[in-house]
């Protein structure tokens, strides 16, 4: 990986990437976390360029955060499909005729994000929606809405109909039966997962929630109801601890990133995120305030 290394002195560049990314990547990369450490990670950073391994709108929110530098996004198509099931203009739609705050959650476009008043990830939401004064707008994913709802009582949550087909794909059945092969171990869940997956879970945290509670825990076994990359960060961090991932629980977008399109993205200085400015001004607000909220 010496070339890897001379191009990242070339350029000053750091390269983060999302706890789902491929092993290669997460090797290689300067910092891996969940996507509200990736975004602060973004934030602090002195380098001129990010090389960002993960999805469309974590790159976009590196981007909006930080104008001045350069954001490499290696394979352009790498696409959360959830992000993409939420619009500009039928969210203010919506807001004109409920008239309160929307909460997007970060996985949006920065179009989404513009028209919004604050941001969430899935390690604040909770927090996020109990700052706001009145009701909410909740975009786009309903499971984390519905998981909102467990706390938040006393406001009326408008949902949208978005979901992760990833997490929508991780059944009650494939974690029942992970539990009878392995009793003794804990379930953990992110709450993108339906609402029979969060009522079994024994921890329900983003992806960085799920390895500090590992850590923590005195258990030795966990079967992780998420993208079954974060297993690899787990096993990575506790060589001591077992971790069961689900079948079949991969993000295809999330794979779409490899070693050599991160070399080939360095350079040649391309693919970059390139935005307007009038979006990345509107979408900075809302970004910036999660940010001053910090982890939920
Ligand atoms: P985290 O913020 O928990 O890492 O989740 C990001 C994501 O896309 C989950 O599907
Ligand atoms: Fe999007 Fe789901 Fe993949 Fe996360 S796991 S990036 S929400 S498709």
């Amino acid at each position: 990986m010496k070339k890897l290394e001379k191009l990242k002195k070339e350029r000053n560049a750091i390269i983060l990437a999302h706890n789902y990314q491929r092993p290669e990547i997460q090797d290689i990369a300067d910092f891996v976390g969940d996507s509200l450490a990736l975004a602060m990670k973004a934030k602090q950073t002195d380098a001129d360029v990010i090389v960002f391994c993960g999805v469309d709108f974590m790159a976009e929110s590196a981007k909006i955060i930080n104008p001045d530098k350069i954001v490499l996004f290696p394979d352009e198509k790498a696409k959360c499909p959830m992000a993409a099931m939420v619009d500009a203009e039928s969210l203010i739609k919506l807001k004109e005729k409920y008239d309160y705050d929307v909460v997007s959650y970060i996985n949006t476009t920065a179009a989404v994000k513009a028209v919004s008043d604050i941001c969430c990830t899935s390690a604040n939401a909770v927090k996020v929606v109990q700052s706001r004064p009145d009701g909410v707008i909740f975009v786009p994913d309903e499971n984390l809405g519905n998981y909102v709802m467990r706390f938040v009582k006393d406001k009326d949550i408008i949902l949208w109909p978005g979901f992760c087909p990833t997490h929508m794909g991780i059944s009650l059945k494939d974690i029942m039966k992970l539990k009878e092969e392995h009793p003794q171990a804990e379930i953990l869940a992110h709450p993108e997962c339906t609402p029979d997956v969060i009522d079994i879970a024994d921890k329900v945290a983003s992806t960085e929630g799920m390895v500090r509670y590992a850590m923590e825990s005195d258990s030795r076994e966990f079967i992780v109801a998420t993208e079954r990359e974060l297993c690899y960060r787990m096993k990575k961090e506790m060589p001591d601890k077992e971790f069961y991932p689900v079948k079949n629980a991969v993000c295809p977008t999330m794979k779409k990133i490899t070693l050599e399109k991160v070399i080939k993205s360095l350079e040649e200085m391309k693919p970059q995120i390139k935005l307007s400015e009038e979006i990345m001004e509107k979408a900075k607000k809302p970004l910036e305030k999660m940010l001053e909220m910090g982890r939920g």
